[in-house]
C-alpha cells in the first residue's frame, strides 16, 4: 500500500456519495474511486448473507484497481460485512460508517436517549445500539427502520408535504408524541440517503434534537487511519481526481447523484463495473 494510491469508497448505490463528499471536503488531496452497486440496490431489504456476498464482490473489484484503503459507505454492508471484508483482504484498512457514527452520537446526545434510523436490514443486525453502548454505557438506544426515505430521496423528494408526512409516521412516536420521559434527544442517521433529508428533519424535530450523520465522522476516522499508517497523500495543491463506477445505468447514477452532491457528474464520467466475475 502506498500514499499515492486512491481510497476506494463502496456503496450499494448513489447515496454513499454523502460519504464521498465528506471525504472530499476533509481530504481534497486524496484520489477517490467510488463504486455504487446500482444494479443490486437496495441492500437494505436483503439478508445478511446476500449483503456480505455483494460487498465482497464490490471490494474485490476495488482491490483489483489498486486501492490503499476501503471505506464502506453503505451502512447495511458496514452492519453485516465488515468482519468478512477484513478477513478476505488482510492488510487492507477497511473503515465502516457504523463505529464513527455511533461514537459521534454517544458524544453528542445530551441525555443519552438516542434514536437510530436505518434500513430494515441494518436495524435487524442490531449493530448500532451495540456500538453506541460501547462508547456510552447506559444510553437508551431505540431503532426505527425508515425504508421509504430511501425511495423518496432517490426520487429527489427530500422535502415537502409527502416527505414530511412519512417522517411524522416514523418519528412522531419517538420525538413529537412519545410516552412521558421517553422523548429522544438525538437522531442518528444510519443510512447513506438520510443526510439529504436533514433540512426537513430539522424543521420537524426542532432545534433541541441533535442530528448526527456518520459521513463527517467517518472522514475524520479515515484521516486518522491514513496518518497513523503513513498512507496520507501530500496535502495542499489541486484536488485529486475522483473516479465513478456503477454496476448499471450511468445516466441514472448521474441523475440521482444530484440529490447527494453539489457538483455535477456527467453520465460519461461513470464507468461500468462488472461484479461477480472471478
Ligand atoms: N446504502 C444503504 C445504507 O446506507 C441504503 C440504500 C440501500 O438500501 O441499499 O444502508
Amino acid at each position: 500500500m502506498t500514499a499515492d494510491q486512491p481510497i476506494g469508497v463502496f456503496d450499494s448505490g448513489v447515496g454513499g456519495l454523502t460519504v464521498l463528499r465528506a471525504l472530499r471536503d476533509r481530504l481534497p488531496g486524496e484520489s477517490l474511486v467510488y463504486l455504487g452497486d446500482t444494479a443490486r440496490l437496495p441492500y437494505g431489504t436483503k439478508s445478511a448473507a446476500a449483503v456480505s456476498a455483494y460487498a465482497l464482490e464490490a471490494a474485490r473489484a476495488l482491490v483489483e484497481i489498486g486501492i490503499k484503503a476501503l471505506v464502506v459507505a453503505d451502512n447495511t454492508s458496514s452492519a453485516h460485512a465488515l468482519e468478512a471484508l477484513r478477513a478476505a483482504f488482510p492488510g487492507l484498512p477497511v473503515i465502516g460508517v457504523v463505529e464513527p457514527g455511533a461514537a459521534a452520537a454517544g458524544h453528542a446526545s445530551p441525555t443519552g436517549r438516542i434514536v437510530v434510523i436505518a434500513t430494515e436490514s441494518t436495524v435487524e443486525a442490531g449493530i448500532y445500539p451495540k456500538a453506541v453502548l460501547n462508547g456510552r454505557p447506559g444510553a437508551r438506544v431505540v431503532q426505527q427502520a425508515c425504508p421509504l426515505f430511501v425511495s423518496l430521496a432517490e426520487e429527489g423528494m427530500v422535502d415537502g408535504p409527502i416527505v414530511e408526512q412519512v417522517a411524522r409516521h416514523y418519528l412522531a412516536p419517538l420525538f413529537l408524541d412519545p410516552p412521558a420521559g421517553e422523548r429522544g434527544d438525538c437522531l442518528l442517521l444510519g443510512c447513506t440517503h438520510f443526510p439529504a433529508l436533514v433540512p426537513m428533519l430539522r424543521r420537524l424535530l426542532g432545534r433541541e434534537v441533535v442530528i448526527v450523520d456518520s459521513a463527517s465522522t467517518t472522514a475524520r476516522a479515515v484521516e486518522d487511519l491514513l496518518d497513523n499508517r503513513g498512507l496520507a497523500a501530500a496535502r495542499g495543491g489541486a484536488p485529486a481526481p475522483i473516479c465513478y463506477l456503477a454496476t448499471d445505468s450511468p445516466e441514472r447514477f448521474a441523475r440521482v447523484a444530484r440529490v447527494f452532491v453539489p457538483w455535477t457528474i456527467a453520465p460519461a464520467e461513470v464507468g461500468i463495473a462488472e461484479l461477480g466475475r472471478e
